[in-house]
């Protein structure tokens, strides 16, 4: 791969999808979309950097292959654990005391559902505690649609399954069947799933109770994530929530944004 081949996936990727790749990363970048060549019947490097630029069906499908494999798509279950049990044990009892009608929450940059489904699992026990059935809407979204369809057909392998969930989690929710372990109907069907990159207006979403960011900020430029954080702001009802991941900071104090530090983490409420 040439310098200038790999600057022109350098610019694709930071304007297509905000993903910021160092000068150093030239290896990587090989490394990853080598497998592609095959794939698309491509010679060379140029030729697949050739045809990312041009218009087309073609272009179109090599663009989203070429997302698919420069992205990062790491999860699992309960991520972060301790966010979840604040979830569970005080932002939805605290939503379903204060509002009525339906709590919305929006998990950005899904991966194959993990993060979501855990969401729902939480939903799920919060009311129970209660003793009632609030209803809660999630919607999943990611840019990648290779891990879109992972996360609708909601079957995971043994293995995926081991990471982040105990044996009681599992035997609770997920049924057997050949192909591995089905998520049961009850936490699946509060999850929908759309395609969507974080760069474009979030107006088509709607608005949120809950937004979920987490680790998919770190790709991005310290501009790009102020721009995808004030935005979410706009996104939020009233006093709702957004989580970052544990190990990632805000850029600089967001307009509208209050820090939070209970129950051994830190996320962000909306303030008027
Ligand atoms: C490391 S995963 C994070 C999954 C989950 N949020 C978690 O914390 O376990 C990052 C995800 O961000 C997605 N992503 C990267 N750039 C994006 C963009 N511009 N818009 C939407 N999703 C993006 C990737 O496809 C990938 O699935």
């Amino acid at each position: 791969m040439t310098t200038s081949d790999f600057k022109i996936i350098q610019n694709f990727l930071s304007q297509h999808c905000g993903i910021v790749l160092g000068d150093n990363k030239q290896y990587l970048v090989k490394n990853r979309l080598a497998g592609l060549l095959s794939i698309f019947d491509f010679s060379s490097f140029s030729e697949l950097v050739n045809n990312i630029q041009m218009t087309g069906p073609m272009s179109l499908r090599l663009k989203t292959a070429v997302v698919d494999a420069m992205t990062t798509n790491e999860t699992f279950w309960f991520r972060d654990d301790m966010q979840f049990h604040e979830l569970k044990e005080k932002i939805f009892p605290e939503i379903f005391e204060r509002k009525a009608g339906t709590v919305k929450v929006w998990s950005a940059a899904c991966s194959s559902g993990q993060e979501p489904y855990t969401i729902s699992m939480c939903a799920e026990d919060a009311n129970k505690k209660i003793g009632k059935t609030r209803n809660v809407q999630i919607i999943g979204t990611d840019i990648s649609e290779t891990v879109l369809a992972e996360a609708k057909a909601a079957v995971y392998s043994e293995l995926a399954l081991s990471r982040g969930l105990d044996a009681q989690t599992k035997s609770r929710f997920f049924q057997k069947i050949h192909e591995g372990y089905k998520l049961n109907p009850t936490i699946a069907g509060k999850v929908r799933f759309q395609p969507f990159n974080l760069l474009k207006p979030f107006s088509v979403l709607g608005h949120f109770d809950i937004i979920f960011c987490r680790n998919v900020l770190i790709y991005f430029s310290d501009d790009v994530k102020r721009d995808i954080l004030s935005r979410m702001v706009n996104s939020l009802e009233p006093g709702g929530y957004i989580f970052l991941s544990s190990t990632e900071a805000m850029p600089v104090a967001i307009k509208g944004l209050e820090p939070v530090r209970s129950g051994g983490v830190r996320y962000f409420k909306k303030v008027s």
